[in-house]
């Protein structure tokens, strides 16, 4: 007999407008990428989405008997968000005065980070920091651990309570940090690859291998992550690159060898699929190209651009359509103030007017769903509301605040709504989030 995989029976649904992405509107155009639904079903079973279509049309398809959740005429139905690029060690230290990259990371981040050799406070920073996410939306991020694995460890086993699909990585450092945060070239790689023996493809969860930066490890210690990347290329890599200038006259200090800051990674064979490098706000031209020839994927990271003052990010230059740039979001937690991912899109539209580019809120909020599922290669199963796709959604409220609930009444089309959302909204604009069809946070609850 041959077995077949039948979609689930849908167990319960959602219903009221939807919003979602099939295809990257910076390439085919926000009209033919947007899919905008004033009254839609979204059914789920197994985890999974099984129908999504306008109202009339799915509910022929259900039984009338299938529980289901009208969200009413002011919220907004949408695959839940991705985080590209976050720290979730630097909680603590979100908000911190005064400093730029290379003095913030000396005064506030190594500290700070120290203290999660210590699994206790790992998990408790763990669950706050899921809490956070769940809060503003998000349902899938590619998270920073420390050089401590115990510190992935607390972070996986709270995702995988929560079934969220996440990936995360240690730390490797092997220089120009404290001594109580540096690993070396071996143990970093026999770590890693523990890691990645006890977490990668368990449930939903996935590794990210971690080199800092690059002037935090050696030549060596880049060499070994490339290494055990080529081991298990289903893996994430995960790094920054270019993002303040300072950083970038210090590696070409470190690295005279290397035409380029990227230069420096690909050297090493971290450029390729599932590369994810956090900022690139100074990338040339030939580092725009590399990246896009490798298929890495850039996270644009605004409101820790212009918290630690490293400039603004180029995004219409990164998706030129002639060498376009995978590009998801990311809160930069820590040097990112906020885990709203309203308030990071408001704070890209920003970013982009500091280059003379109308960022509009469907291009924005791709970024955030499907875009940041294709920066991580997994468009496939998350980012999007269509059969098939796991069940992660976030349920906007429209009318959030007061002021956005004013302005709304003057709002003509639907893209003027979701332009108020991202630039007034914030954790109030969550009504509810889903992760693989479980309701994990609800607004009402707290
Ligand atoms: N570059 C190296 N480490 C970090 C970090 O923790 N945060 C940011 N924003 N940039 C970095
Ligand atoms: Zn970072």
């Amino acid at each position: 007999m041959f077995e077949t995989t039948r979609p689930a029976a849908p167990t319960h649904a959602l219903r009221g407008p939807a919003l979602t992405f099939r295809a990257d509107p910076f390439l085919e155009g926000l009209e033919a990428a947007m899919v905008y639904e004033s009254d839609a079903i979204v059914a789920m079973g197994a985890g999974k989405i099984t129908h999504f279509g306008p109202a009339d049309k799915v509910q022929a398809q259900l039984s009338p008997d299938l529980p289901v959740r009208n969200v009413g005429p002011d919220a907004l139905i949408s695959a839940g968000f991705l985080d590209t690029h976050v720290h979730f060690p630097q909680a603590p230290v979100i908000a911190s005065f005064g400093t730029q990259l290379l003095d913030w990371l000396e005064t506030y981040t190594f500290p700070a980070e120290g203290a999660f050799a210590d699994k206790d406070h790992a998990r408790a920073v763990a669950k706050i920091f899921l809490r956070e996410s769940l809060r503003n939306g998000i349902t899938t991020s590619c998270v920073y651990g420390t050089v401590f694995p115990q510190s992935v460890d607390a972070l996986f086993e709270e995702a995988e309570r929560l079934n969220m699909r996440m990936a995360a990585g240690k730390v490797m450092m092997n220089r120009n940090a404290p001594a109580y945060l540096l690993d070396t070239v071996q143990s970093s790689y026999d770590d890693s690859k523990a890691l990645i023996g006890r977490w990668h493809g368990r449930g939903r969860l996935m590794y990210a291998i971690t080199p800092r930066f690059a002037p935090t490890s050696t030549d060596e210690q880049l060499a070994a992550a490339g290494a055990l990347w080529r081991e298990h290329p289903d893996c994430y890599m995960q790094t920054h690159v270019s993002e303040n200038l300072d950083e970038i006259a210090w590696v070409r200090d470190l690295f005279p060898a290397r035409k380029n800051y990227t230069d420096v990674y690909d050297h090493a064979g971290l450029c390729g699929p599932r590369a994810v490098f956090a900022h690139g706000v100074h990338l040339d031209e030939d580092e725009m190209c590399c990246m896009h020839g490798t298929g890495s994927a850039i996270s644009h990271c605004p409101t820790s651009n212009s918290f630690i003052g490293s400039g603004a990010f180029n995004l219409s230059r990164a998706k030129r359509a002639d060498r376009p740039l995978r590009v998801g979001l990311g809160t930069d937690i820590g040097g990112g103030t906020s885990f709203s991912i309203m308030t990071t899109l408001g704070e890209a539209y920003k970013a982009g007017m500091a280059h003379k580019h109308r960022l509009t809120a469907g291009h924005a909020l791709y970024l955030a769903t499907r875009g940041g599922a294709q920066a991580m290669y997994i468009e496939d199963k998350v980012g999007s509301i269509a059969p098939g796709m796991e069940a992660d959604l976030v349920v906007l409220d429209m009318k959030s605040t007061p002021l956005i609930d004013y302005r709304m009444g003057f709002a003509k089309d639907i893209h003027e709504a979701l332009f108020i959302q991202m630039t007034l909204g914030d954790d109030r604009a969550v009504q509810a989030t889903y992760v693989a069809g479980e309701l994990q946070y609800e607004k009402a609850m707290g």
